[in-house]
């Protein structure tokens, strides 16, 4: 049987398989459908210091290919995280990742500092890229500076290891992906969702409270593949490659692209059980293919 172990540096996954953040509420609900412990890892919601109601609803429209949500980042909070939720999830097998947010620098800092203390997680996914929570204002991944400020502040305020999660609404993602190596993160997550409109032709009004929200599944998977290659080719540290995953075989095309593990997102609002059908469907492949380990795999286009 195939050696699907990845290696990213700062963490060992026993497979590539991790479910997004947003996807996944807090990992809980997802206990009495599987065993959380064939997951490679997981990411739970957003974190903001304190807790927070998110944007007014409608918050979800489904597209022909795809789903465009405009969540507004709702959470508990970091306390109540780890009074609640923490405790039950520390002792699983599995890497458990926290999405961290902020309005700000400063909270992005507290959010991991305070994180930080407690026992469990494995690494925080830094979240500068959610299209939904800042009213005509860019999110820290649209610029280079302030990713780069944001993941050096975070840098020094946690010593977790630090993925950070960048935004596709970008013209050049190389130079993001850049000032976030060059800051200090250990790993990309790439892409978050593209920013989208959908319209009720009979009201004229956009099906979203917020108006624009952010694309995700299957229609952003090629865009988000030539993200994953583009910038893997120009950075040291690994890429995390989501966008449309449905199946094995969008996870492993990934992985070709240049992607060292994979988040999986919207699939599971289809088929809950979509990741550990994802890890059969991988784990088969490799067998079928004589590929002994899949990490052989990353990065192997051949253009
Ligand atoms: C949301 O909560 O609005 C989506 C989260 C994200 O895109 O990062």
């Amino acid at each position: 049987m195939a050696d699907l172990s990845v290696d990213l540096g700062f963490l060992k996954l026993k497979n590539p398989v991790i479910a997004a953040s947003g996807t996944f509420g807090y990992g809980l609900e997802f206990q009495p459908l599987y065993d959380l412990n064939l997951l490679g890892g997981f990411v739970v919601k957003g974190l903001y210091f304190g807790p927070r109601e998110g944007n007014p609803p409608p918050r979800l429209a489904e597209t022909p290919c795809g789903l465009i949500n405009s969540i507004g980042l709702q959470g508990i909070g970091v306390e109540a995280f780890c009074r609640e939720v923490l405790p039950p999830l520390a002792s699983l097998k599995t890497a458990l990742i926290a999405n961290i947010c902020g309005e700000d620098e400063d909270e992005y800092a507290r959010v991991a500092e305070y994180l930080s203390q407690y026992k469990g997680l494995a690494a925080l996914e830094l979240n500068i890229s959610c299209p939904n929570v800042r009213e005509g204002g860019k999110c820290p991944a649209q610029g280079t500076e302030a990713t780069y400020r944001t993941v050096k502040r975070v840098r020094q305020a946690s010593s977790l290891p630090l993925i950070t999660k960048l935004s596709p609404n970008v013209t050049d993602i190389i130079s993001i992906a850049l000032a976030a190596e060059e800051a200090g993160s250990q790993a990309i997550s790439l892409v978050n969702t593209f920013l989208a409109l959908a319209i009720d032709l009979e009201t004229r009004k956009p099906k979203l409270g917020h108006v624009l929200g952010g694309l995700s599944g299957p229609a952003i998977k090629p865009l988000a593949l030539r993200m994953v290659f583009e910038a893997s080719r120009k950075i040291k540290i690994p890429v995390i490659g989501l966008g449309g995953i449905f199946s094995a075989q969008d996870a492993l095309e990934f992985m070709v692209a240049g992607a060292s593990a994979v988040e999986v997102g919207t699939a599971n609002f289809v088929n809950p059980y979509a990741c550990p059908e994802i890890i059969k469907g991988m784990e088969n492949w490799a067998d079928q293919n004589g590929i002994k380990r899949i990490n052989e795999i990353v990065g192997t286009l051949r253009v």
